[in-house]
């Protein structure tokens, strides 16, 4: 498109100033900036963005949702702690879907990763486990056992093909990490990439931003861009010419998550849902997490900042929150449920406005990091589409068994961060080698107990050569112990390896065997 219509469709659009500094870029730059313009339907935006705003406006001027919400009702309600007799049966039933190849993993990988810092995407983090191994190394490894734990059962090979849901912002590091490190063993072709869409960061009256002369401020459109992103690629036409029936999505960075859990699975399945949430106890009244519960007779996930702080304390008979489902963003669908949505439902939702500080360059030219909120970002998120099922079923399981998730940089006494993400992964291995019939010794061959005792504050954990995160820790600091995921996929198959037997940490259990690192002079 020339120049001139380009101006003429923006103007139309209010948004020209876009073209301001156009005189002074190179002709690279103009040609990225054109490209950029040209895939933005200035219509759509100014839609989304009116529609956004409504609804934003909408729930600033309501009352808290406290009188309209409903518990997760007991019947739809399966639990790791409370349903212990019925877990194996829905195991087993998930494994069965596995074997019959009909179980895909979804990865929402899109996010920026902001909070953490790094340049390169989340997955490719690594929290400085004993093996080095990334976020996404873990996931595909997870995937490997499973298929081989199906295959074991029922004699037939199989696959669960993992959807990688990439953004603008990491679809080719993703690719290259993936491709560099072979797919961790998975076959390429049981590996989709799809990338999800973006969206300019506006001013609160509606003006695309520019982070630089010739660039617009763009981010992905919230981990709900999957259902845009499934339309726009055909995935859902890929899963079914796969023979797919039920799908697990899950986010990047929790790094205790059961990918394709066939636990989980086969629960929803045997309840025929159409859609499911896997979900933590919320102990705490505070704690800032969306719980799911029902609205008017509706699913949907109610985050912390719209109940009140009496909503939130209210307690069952049994003295456990009222409101205590959890969300950690680890979803069920079924396939027909997911081909609803995007051909039917995903038009229906409205962009969340996220109000937020906005690096922009000013009239003059000037990049401005600006102190408060100057315009917002649009994003839907996974869990909007709950309202749609017909028959949502919630999953609760242990949070130290399988939610850690990788949010902010190391900090001093901070939350969701590598060491916490660390420490959760080795604290559970270090479980699963105790239940398995393992004992950890000291120096003097004295066994530890399995409950370890407080560190001195401010002695260090011991790490491995080369991790490089120099904090002091608290207290708290696990055993090192490290299972592979090849090797086991939830604390199954150990006692071979271990029962009996006494170890020195740090352990790793990989497909080579069992290596106590000091003592083996590694
Ligand atoms: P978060 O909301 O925690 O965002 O994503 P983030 O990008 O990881 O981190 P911040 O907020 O910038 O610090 C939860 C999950 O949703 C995915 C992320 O990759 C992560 O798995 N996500 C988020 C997307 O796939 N797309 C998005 O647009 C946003």
């Amino acid at each position: 498109m020339e120049p001139s219509d380009l101006r003429q469709r923006l103007e139309r659009a209010g948004q020209a100033h876009v073209l301001q500094f156009w005189d002074e870029l190179t002709p690279g730059q103009r040609e990225e900036l054109r490209t950029e313009l040209q895939a933005l339907d200035l219509d759509e935006l100014g839609g989304f963005f009116r529609k956004a705003m409504a609804g934003f406006q909408q729930s600033c001027g309501q009352e808290k949702v406290d009188t309209r919400m409903e518990p997760v009702p007991r019947e739809v309600l399966g639990s790791a702690t409370r349903d212990q007799d019925q877990l194996q049966a829905w195991e087993d039933e998930g494994l069965l879907q596995i074997a019959q190849s009909r179980v895909a993993a979804l990865l929402l990988a899109g996010g920026q990763g902001t909070r953490l810092g790094v340049v390169y995407p989340k997955g490719m983090y690594d929290v400085g486990l004993l093996s080095r191994k990334s976020l996404f190394q873990i996931q595909a490894e997870r995937i490997l056992r499973l298929q081989q734990l199906a295959e074991q059962r029922h004699g037939s090979p199989c696959t669960i093909p993992w959807y990688v849901m990439t953004s603008g912002r990491t679809v080719e590091d993703t690719r290259a990490f993936f491709g560099k490190h072979r797919f961790f063993g998975l076959r390429a072709e049981d590996v989709v990439f799809f990338q999800q869409g973006m969206l300019p960061a506006l001013t609160f009256d509606g003006k695309v931003i520019l982070e630089d002369k010739g660039r617009l401020a763009m981010a992905p459109d919230g981990n709900g861009g999957l259902y845009r992103a499934l339309a726009a690629h055909g995935i859902v036409e890929d899963m079914g010419r796969r023979g797919i029936s039920a799908v697990h999505v899950y986010c990047v960075d929790n790094i205790l998550v059961k990918v394709a859990d066939p636990r989980f699975i086969g629960f929803c399945m045997q309840k025929g849902a159409d859609c499911g949430a896997k979900v933590v106890e919320k102990t705490n009244p505070t704690e800032p997490v969306g719980v799911v519960c029902r609205v008017d007779g509706v699913y949907q996930v109610v985050e912390y900042s719209e109940i009140s702080l009496a909503t939130a304390q209210r307690r069952s008979p049994d003295g456990r929150l009222l409101f205590s489902a959890g969300n950690i963003a680890n979803h069920f669908f079924s396939l027909p449920f997911l081909r609803d949505v995007v051909s039917v439902f995903e038009p229906r939702l409205r962009h969340h406005v996220a109000q937020k500080k906005i690096p922009f360059v000013d009239a003059r030219g000037r990049l401005v990091q600006p102190d408060k909120p100057n315009g917002i970002k649009m994003e839907k998120f996974v869990f909007d589409i709950f309202q749609f099922a017909k028959n949502f079923v919630v999953f609760e399981v242990l949070r130290e068994d399988e939610f850690s998730p990788l949010k902010n940089a190391d900090s001093q006494d901070g939350k969701d961060n590598p060491t916490t993400a660390r420490r959760a992964l080795l604290s559970l291995h270090h479980r699963w080698v105790l239940n398995a019939g393992g004992h950890f010794i000291d120096e003097n061959g004295s066994r530890l107990p399995a409950i370890p005792r407080r560190a001195h504050p401010g002695k260090p954990e011991a790490r491995p050569a080369g991790v490089h995160h120099n904090l002091k820790d608290a207290g708290d600091a696990p055993i090192l112990c490290e299972v592979s995921p090849l090797v086991s996929y939830a604390g199954e198959g150990l006692e071979g390896h271990v029962a009996g037997r006494e170890f020195h940490a740090p352990l790793v259990i990989d497909e080579n065997g069992v290596h106590e690192l000091v003592r083996n002079g590694l």
